[in-house]
């Protein structure tokens, strides 16, 4: 069997034991000193002022959005662009926040949203803000998209809970809008179980999402926000300060365990990366070789960090053969994260509004993913390689 993933953690022996005599040495448990350092190599890593770490990538995502309207960034109801394939928590933010999201086409071959499909859905809807998903490692033209949002006065968000590593032109995916957000959890590039990071160079918005994560309070703030905040709302002791909470929040804080592991992963970061980049050209050179399958678009990308490899096939027949395929040789597969996601209850659900999104629903039933990991052995590459090989 080649699941979508082996282990919690890569160099997984090496970092339980690091955790458990941690865990044994350690006196705080709750939030500490742990966190905030992984805080400040992520930020080192990623190449950003401000690294705000939660307990999942979902939280990551509700909490920017919360931090946006709660500087008045967003307004409810202003239209948000996201990804039409995409994961149910990069989208379920804007309608639990009243916001009207508005899903944009990806292109085929990248798997994402590129400047074209950017550029028609504004001439339809008065976008306000983008957020964009960088899909399995993949991402569309961001240079690009960056520019026309400012031309157009959109906030772009990235989330790369998929795509951390990756990079266009020595850029990584992450850096191209206001704010990004990453996952920990278990098969990413970067594991701590659970947990998951907000990346942004922007001063204001890094202090709302420390006290957004944190009950509303400013007690993870630094003492000049402290001074000023208590100072505007009339705050007088320190005694009051502890309990006064300034805006609308949410308790997605992580443990030093988060913290003690994401600061112990960081070192295999690079390795991860590289590994996943590496199985992935192995896998491609035999996927091009067979016209089954569409070929994937990546000359944008100069670090491909791949999370997952993708197959795309031409009609939805050759998808049936092709799992059939992988079954039989014992591979996981999956569909392209949650397909045409408009095609999901919960949409149907909350949004009225129907959108023509004919690439979306081409990989909705054309196309599926395995698991692409560093534990992937010899052998395993060799029968996942043998199922992408056509068959005359
Ligand atoms: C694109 C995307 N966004 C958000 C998330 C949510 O991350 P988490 O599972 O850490 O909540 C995921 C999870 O895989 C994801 O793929």
């Amino acid at each position: 069997m080649i699941p979508l993933m082996k282990s919690a953690f890569l160099h997984e022996y090496e970092t339980k034991k690091a955790l458990a005599d941690f865990i044994f040495n350690t006196s705080k448990l709750s939030m500490d000193r742990k966190c905030f350092e992984f805080e400040n190599e992520f930020s080192k890593y990623q190449n950003v002022k401000h690294s705000i770490l939660l307990n999942s990538g979902a939280s990551a995502n509700l909490a920017i959005i919360q931090s946006l309207l709660n500087l008045g960034r967003l307004q409810k109801e202003d239209n948000v662009g996201f990804s039409a394939i995409t994961w149910s928590t990069n989208v379920m933010p804007l309608i639990q926040l009243g916001l009207t999201p508005v899903p944009i086409d990806c292109d085929v071959a990248t798997l994402n949203v590129m400047s074209k499909q950017l550029k028609e859905a504004i001439k339809k809807e008065n976008i306000k803000a983008l957020f964009i998903t960088n899909a399995l490692g993949f991402c569309g033209d961001l240079h690009e998209i960056k520019k026309i949002c400012h031309e157009n006065n959109v906030i772009l968000l990235e989330d790369n809970c998929e795509a951390l590593g990756t990079e266009l032109k020595g850029i990584k995916t992450g850096n191209f809008g206001l704010a990004s957000s990453f996952s920990f959890f278990v098969a990413h590039h970067m594991s701590t179980i659970e947990g998951g990071m907000v990346c942004t160079n922007d001063n204001e918005l890094a202090e709302m999402l420390t006290m957004v994560r944190a009950n509303g309070w400013d007690r993870n703030l630094t003492h000049t926000q402290q001074y000023k905040l208590r100072k505007q709302q009339n705050v007088k002791s320190e005694f009051e300060a502890k309990y006064t909470f300034y805006d609308l929040a949410y308790n997605f804080r992580p443990t030093e365990i988060t913290g003690f592991i994401g600061l112990f992963q960081l070192q295999f970061l690079n390795e991860n990366i590289i590994k996943r980049e590496k199985n992935y050209f192995r896998l491609e050179a035999d996927y091009n070789l067979n016209d089954d399958f569409v070929h994937i678009n990546h000359q944008h990308i100069s670090v491909l960090s791949n999370f997952a490899y993708p197959v795309i096939c031409k009609t939805p027949v050759l998808r049936d053969f092709y799992i059939q395929q992988f079954a039989g040789a014992g591979i996981e597969v999956r569909p392209m994260i949650a397909g045409n996601i408009q095609k999901q209850p919960f949409i149907k659900k909350y949004i009225n509004k129907r959108y023509n999104l004919p690439n979306a629903d081409f990989l909705h039933t054309c196309s599926f993913y395995c698991g692409n990991y560093p534990e992937l052995t010899e052998t395993d590459l060799q029968i996942i390689s043998s199922c992408l090989t056509k068959k005359n």
